[in-house]
């Protein structure tokens, strides 16, 4: 089968639109991943180029060795995702060491998989391991209202979880774990990615200050409603200090309604962390 007719390369073509349409993406913001199962690579084998060398990651992912991954182009433009998926990403096939990738497929006019690869490999390793292979896509992404909480919040796991969690009772069984924060740094290399695989190892969101988001999750689906429903809860939060001019609001979600919660998120499988409900 044609890498493009596979299910996986149509729902990642997919997501990166979502994520486009949404307005997720200016320019070539935002980066996407997704951890190729072993059948699905098979099922694909016949289009996939075995020939081109190996390069550095640019840090070591043991735990990912001999795995395959579909991935966005560095620089490349979500908005262009749908029309010419094998211009704008690639798959990449990871060395049995987990030191090196090389392009087996896609970036046809030229490229390289996403600037931010060390910190998505570094995220899935985490992943995997925490979640016994389960968790499968890390999606990076630059919405407004999550970049501007982050300009006016302390940068704590604390204050964001509980600014998130209390406008919108979804919310704290969608990302019951919390959500992790990094402050500024330089993008791009090993350093944010160490920092980013500590916070992703406990929590599935992790905010970048001043830049944007970290997802992680089991599938396609699931992984842009993360984002979705974090980037939703923080429109909220923007729409209710605008409107009351800086004021905390007359009424939120309180800690101990987030304790009646915890029998609904069970009901769904899930779990609100009660680190943040004292
Ligand atoms: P890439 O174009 O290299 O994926 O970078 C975009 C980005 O969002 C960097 O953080
Ligand atoms: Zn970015």
């Amino acid at each position: 089968m044609k890498v493009m007719d596979s299910a996986f390369a149509q729902s990642f073509v997919k997501f990166a639109d979502d994520g486009w349409n949404r307005g997720y993406h200016e320019r070539n913001g935002g980066n996407l991943s997704y951890r190729i199962p072993t059948e699905e690579v098979e099922a694909v084998k016949e289009d996939l180029d075995f020939s081109r060398p190996f390069t550095d990651i640019g840090t070591d992912v043991p735990a990912l060795a001999g795995e395959y991954f579909m991935v966005t182009g560095s620089g490349k433009y979500f908005s262009n995702i749908l029309a010419a998926p094998r211009d704008n990403c690639c798959i990449i096939e990871v060395d049995s060491e987990g030191k090196k990738y090389r392009i087996l497929w896609g970036l046809e006019k030229g490229g390289k998989p996403t600037s931010e690869l060390p910190t998505h490999l570094m995220n899935h390793e985490v992943k995997k391991l925490a979640t016994n292979g389960k968790s499968r896509l890390i999606y990076h992404c630059h919405p407004v209202n999550i970049i501007a909480m982050s300009c006016v919040l302390p940068l704590t796991d604390r204050d964001f979880t509980l600014a998130l969690w209390q406008n919108m009772t979804e919310c704290a069984i969608v990302f019951g774990e919390g959500v992790g924060v990094i402050p500024w740094m330089v993008c791009g290399g090993r350093e944010i990615a160490v920092e980013t695989a500590k916070k992703i190892a406990k929590y599935n969101v992790v905010v970048w200050a001043q830049h944007g988001l970290f997802c992680a999750g089991a599938d396609f689906d699931e992984t842009f409603g993360l984002a979705h429903t974090v980037e939703k809860s923080a429109e909220i939060y923007v729409k209710i200090y605008s409107m009351t001019g800086g004021k905390a609001p007359r009424q939120v979600i309180t800690n101990e309604n987030l304790k009646e919660l915890q029998g609904l998120a069970e009901f769904f499988g899930a779990k609100i962390s009660p680190e943040f409900m004292d």
